[in-house]
């Protein structure tokens, strides 16, 4: 007897919940609201019964170099933290020992060379979402070979998140992500960042991103963060968490996060939409962007004006059970 009750309860509290996710998508015809997203964002979680099955997720970094080998590692860390399943790293030979040091959970290749071209090709396929940028460097060989690995993703048609330095080679030749194919690309610039693309495709009203096409979107970073697709309902700001201080390597962080939300979210059936890229780029960029805020948020009340990002990565944990609401936080919605 008690052993129905039981089963009874579990099977409506499951159909309040999948009540409560088909509310929201009705409501996607009008603006969808930061509160849907949160719930949104919930339903993309893998495993515990929703429709998810199979792994959570193989994310490749792309980045790193001499000087820079913090970003490459902060983003990669990040997308295991969050939840994926591997993270592989393709930086320079100077930088691959310096980041395997960091981290015995990274798998890192050196072969961010344009002499190991092919075997960067061979690597892409097993890549679910690819971050490309993160400590880059501008060095016009760099440069080149992204151009190539981007045609090479291109064709593949896979998933990209794009920052930093990865941003800095689309200002130059704005052409290599036009028109990329669904699943599409997330770009994560800065303020800055985004005036240099805005500059680069010589558009200068609110649409200025649906230069690159349709599945093309961009999240802009700062004291709020913006996110625009061209599916304009699916557009939102997202302000609560964050601090006063801004941590260097906190752009690896929240891109690293998306890698992982990305994947996640292309492999659910969020809303039964025909704009379901734009819908599961929309969901991803709200977990990471109130990921990332809350880490920083967290790490801050804990360390202050000390605040780095290694800080923030302690916080990952918390701030994810806080944002899918697995925790009841006030803090979670501050703002
Ligand atoms: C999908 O969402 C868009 C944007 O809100 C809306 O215009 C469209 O009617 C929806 N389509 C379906 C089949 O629900
Ligand atoms: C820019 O990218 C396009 C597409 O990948 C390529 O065909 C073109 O040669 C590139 N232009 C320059 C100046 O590198
Ligand atoms: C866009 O145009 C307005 C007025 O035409 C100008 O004030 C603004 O600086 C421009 N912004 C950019 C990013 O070019
Ligand atoms: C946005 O992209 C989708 C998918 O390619 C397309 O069906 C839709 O027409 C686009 N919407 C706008 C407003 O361009
Ligand atoms: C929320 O923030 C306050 C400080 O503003 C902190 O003391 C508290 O521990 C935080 N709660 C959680 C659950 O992190």
């Amino acid at each position: 007897m008690r052993r129905y009750f039981s089963i009874f309860v579990y099977l409506t509290l499951f159909l309040v919940k999948c009540d409560e996710i088909e509310d929201m998508c009705n409501f996607l015809d009008s603006k969808v609201q930061p509160n849907n997203f949160r719930l949104l964002s919930k339903s993309i979680l893998p495993g515990k019964g929703n429709k998810v099955k199979g792994d959570a997720g193989k994310i490749g970094v792309i980045g790193g170099s001499v000087e820079y080998t913090g970003a490459p590692y902060f983003s990669a860390i990040t997308s295991l933290k969050a939840g994926a399943d591997l993270a592989y790293v393709v930086t320079t030979e100077s930088a691959a020992n310096v980041i395997k040091t960091y981290s015995p959970d990274l798998i890192v290749y050196p072969y961010l060379n344009s002499k190991y071209a092919s075997k960067i090709r061979a690597l892409l396929p097993k890549m679910d979402v690819i971050v490309i940028g993160p400590g880059l460097g501008r060095e016009p060989e760099t440069l080149h070979l992204i151009s190539d690995i981007i045609e090479d993703c291109k064709n593949l048609g896979k998933p990209l998140v794009i920052d930093a330095d990865g941003l800095y080679a689309i200002s130059k030749n704005t052409t290599l992500i036009k028109n990329y194919p669904c699943p599409g690309v997330i770009m994560t610039p800065n303020l800055r960042e985004a005036n240099k693309l805005m500059t680069a495709v010589s558009r200068n009203d609110s649409n200025w991103y649906s230069y690159w096409g349709d599945c093309v979107a961009v999240l802009v970073k700062g004291e709020k963060d913006y996110f625009y697709t061209n599916m304009s309902t699916y557009s939102w700001i997202a302000t609560g968490g964050g601090s006063e201080r801004r941590a260097g390597g906190q752009g690896d962080i929240l891109s690293g996060a998306l890698g992982t939300f990305y994947h996640w979210a292309l492999n659910t059936e969020i809303c039964k939409n025909e704009s379901q890229i734009q819908l599961a780029q929309s969901v991803a960029a709200y977990a990471a962007a109130k990921l990332t805020r809350l880490s920083n948020y967290k790490a801050y009340v804990l360390h202050g004006q000390s605040m780095l990002a290694s800080d923030m990565i302690n916080q990952i944990h918390p701030a994810f059970e806080s944002t899918f609401s697995l925790v009841k936080d006030k803090n979670a919605t501050l703002g």
